[in-house]
């Protein structure tokens, strides 16, 4: 049975299919969603719904940032830190932005259980603010007084006059498989990780 791979679609995607099925082409924009050949099936889905398909088991392995499993934290094997996707999972706010003292601080967030745990361990009570996207709005329109969000390059929180208040975790893509799913497939996954990993060398 062929292997059945989930990629985030997107840059980290783009860096996924390369990094595991370079020299072939990347097939994918925004209509085409799956690819296959003689030896895969690769699925291309948004970021968040990776998981999904892995713990369905519609796929056998999937890519995502270490930050997007650790937030849903599912029972998967986390099988291998890919050497790129890093990041920082930040507290981000104004310069002036004052987070230790206030009670009820109202924080933004693509990743809620993430940030109630961070804030937990700091026994400090906030309101959370979940969102889906462009978190680096909110505090700039006054929605909230803080994001916790993704920094890669920090293009984005300079852009809207923001930044780093403290790093919460750094982050890097990770290959992580369904359980039930990596036992039939052991050999095919493992050879096709080798294989990418001495590409990655060459
Ligand atoms: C991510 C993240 C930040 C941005 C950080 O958003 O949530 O907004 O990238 O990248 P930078 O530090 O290189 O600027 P994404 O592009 O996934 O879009 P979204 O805001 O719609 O979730």
């Amino acid at each position: 049975m062929k292997l059945t791979i989930a990629l985030p679609k997107g840059r980290l995607g783009d860096l996924s299919w390369d990094y595991l099925l370079s020299p072939l082409n990347n097939p994918f924009d925004e209509r085409k969603l799956s690819f296959e050949n003689e030896t895969c099936q690769v699925l291309w889905v948004k970021p968040s719904d990776v998981i999904t398909y892995v713990m369905a088991g519609i796929a056998d392995i999937g890519i995502v940032g270490q930050d997007t499993l650790d937030e849903s934290d599912p029972d998967v094997y986390r099988l291998k830190e890919l050497p790129f996707g890093a990041c920082q999972l930040v507290l981000a706010g104004f310069e002036k932005t004052d987070t230790a003292l206030k009670e009820g601080l109202k924080v933004a967030t693509k990743y809620p259980n993430l940030t109630k745990k961070y804030f937990k361990n700091k026994q400090q009570s906030i309101t959370l603010l979940p969102l889906q996207g462009s978190v680096e709005l909110a505090p700039v329109v006054g929605l909230s007084d803080v994001i916790v969000d993704i920094v890669e390059t920090g293009s984005t929180l300079k852009a809207n006059g923001l930044i780093i208040l403290d790093v919460i975790q750094d982050s890097k893509a990770i290959v992580f498989a369904n359980k039930a799913r990596y036992r039939f497939q052991l050999e095919a996954i493992e050879s096709l990780l080798l294989k990418a990993e001495r590409n990655s060398h060459a």
